[in-house]
């Protein structure tokens, strides 16, 4: 089996490169940071491919597809993962951020998925399949969320995306599985900040997280038996259904977590951080 990983050098892509080495499988595993991915290979035992490719780019995630093909001649599972967040009130948020976002988030996923498909329906199937797309959205993409408007927003994109192209690519033989991972323990909230240049507040109501481990570990039972949505937090799918349900209650909870922000940056913007 041949996977591709985006964002294969942390968090929930490399967990899953891991669980998915363990199992036999041949990986290619995508980032820009080449050297960390060239590591997590030697590690592995060195027989994936690494490509240190750019999704925001067109050409990086051509690079990463025909790469695959070239080096392991098909591609089962393209796992489209790579993201960041942005932690900015939709109103302060610049284009130049807004654009920087969908490029990577939005169209780092379909512009992967658009490669890929034309080799992906040209393979013979396998258990009645002749590959699967894996887009790793977010619980977000449910409902967005006060100072991450803007990347709950590239997730309901990719979740759209998902939604449509699980019934195009059917007669294809190709099956779609959107994730919606929540509070995840990954550098996604450092690299958040780092790209805000701002703190988010101690973890608050949700704040217990899972690991990326069995957030990879749910993923691999979805490619061995491919199902539309994946929610890997327990409980995570009912909330977010409540929450479009009874916007109003979701709104009043969504507020506690706009306080705390708001409370945070005026702190530590009083001790001049
Ligand atoms: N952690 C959570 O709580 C959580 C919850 C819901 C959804 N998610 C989603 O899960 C996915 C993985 O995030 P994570 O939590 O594992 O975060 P992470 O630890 O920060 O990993 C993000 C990965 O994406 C890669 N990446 C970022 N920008 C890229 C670009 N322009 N081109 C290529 N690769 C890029 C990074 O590698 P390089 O820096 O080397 O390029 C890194 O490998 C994201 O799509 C995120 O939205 C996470």
């Amino acid at each position: 089996m041949v996977v591709i990983i985006t964002g294969a050098s942390a968090g929930i892509g490399r967990a899953l490169a891991i669980e998915l080495h363990a199992r036999g499988a041949k990986l290619v595993l995508s980032a820009r940071r080449l050297g960390v991915l060239d590591q997590l290979n030697a590690t592995l035992g060195g027989a994936h491919l690494a490509v240190g490719a750019d999704v925001s780019q067109s050409s990086g995630c051509d690079r990463v597809v025909q790469q695959s093909i070239d080096h392991f001649g098909r591609i089962d599972t393209l796992v489209c993962n790579a993201g960041y967040g942005l932690l900015r009130s939709v109103a302060e948020t610049t284009t130049q951020e807004m654009d920087q976002i969908f490029r990577t988030n939005v169209f780092g996923t379909t512009e992967c998925i658009r490669f890929a498909v034309p080799h992906l329906s040209k393979q013979d199937p396998q258990a009645g399949y002749r590959g699967q797309i894996m887009i790793v959205s977010s619980a977000a993409a449910r409902r967005g969320l006060p100072y991450f408007g803007a990347y709950a927003a590239t997730k309901a994109a990719q979740l759209s995306f998902a939604e449509a192209l699980r019934v195009e690519l059917k007669p294809m033989q190709i099956a779609v599985t959107s994730i919606h991972p929540m509070q995840t323990e990954t550098d996604f909230f450092t690299v958040s900040e780092q790209i805000s240049a701002r703190r988010l507040p101690p973890p608050g109501m949700l704040a217990k997280r899972q690991s990326a481990e069995s957030v990879a570990a749910a993923m691999v039972r979805a490619m061995e038996t491919p199902k539309p949505e994946l929610w890997p937090k327990r409980g995570s799918h009912w909330l977010l259904h409540f929450a479009a349900m009874f916007p109003r209650i979701a709104d009043r909870f969504m507020d506690r977590e706009r306080r705390a922000i708001e409370i945070s940056l005026r702190r530590r913007r009083a001790e001049g951080k």
